[in-house]
């Protein structure tokens, strides 16, 4: 669906399919350069970077390894739980891989912190992360992202896998959810 058939729920629209397939475009373009002559897995973290691992990876023009991992560190509302746990861990060995998480959006940046040093307690060659977005207000843990699609405002929004209460994940764009809808 697209932003026209949810208008009454966003506050505004944030970025476009458009915007959104040409960020990505430049950020694989970028990893790409990055990894030149090196084998590369990308790691998405369910479920929210379903869409950005999708046309990420399509982006390349090079073999890309895909492989998943799911935690939950929110519930089902719109604040973090502070709690991070497992709910699939990874298919693949990375030992002596170049590793790039891929995720939608770093907020209170809890999840990619823990998952960070989580994943480079593997013995991993390197670990980088890659975001679509990223709330700076929002920070609570450092984390060093390499990769950002775009810095936006500290609000709650959804679209392009980012979900409230799973609804949303569909939308093509990204927007402002309406606090309407969450209050
Ligand atoms: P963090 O651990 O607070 O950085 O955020 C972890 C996860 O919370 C993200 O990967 C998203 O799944 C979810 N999240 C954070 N902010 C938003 C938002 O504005 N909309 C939808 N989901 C969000
Ligand atoms: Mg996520």
């Amino acid at each position: 669906m697209d932003a026209a058939d949810v208008s009454d729920d966003l506050v505004n629209v944030l970025f476009t399919e458009a915007q959104i397939q040409e960020r990505i475009k430049g950020m694989a373009a970028e990893i790409e350069r990055d990894y030149e002559g090196k084998e590369l897995l990308i790691v998405g973290i369910l479920r929210g970077a379903v869409m950005v691992m999708a046309d990420m990876a399509r982006s390349f023009h090079r073999h890309v390894e895909m492989d998943w991992m799911a935690v939950s560190s929110y519930g089902s509302g719109t604040k973090s739980s502070g709690v991070v746990r497992i709910l699939k861990d990874l298919d693949t060995d990375i030992s002596g891989r170049h590793v790039v998480i891929v995720d939608e959006i770093i907020d209170t940046g809890l999840t990619l912190s823990w998952l960070t040093s989580n994943l480079s307690s593997r013995n991993p060659a390197s670990v980088e992360i890659a975001t679509l977005l990223r709330k700076p207000e929002a920070l609570q843990m450092p984390v060093d992202v390499k990769y950002v699609g775009w810095d936006i405002p500290n609000e709650f929004v959804v679209g392009y896998g980012l979900d409230y209460r799973e609804r949303y994940r569909n939308l093509r764009d990204i927007g402002t959810l309406a606090p309407h809808v969450y209050s």
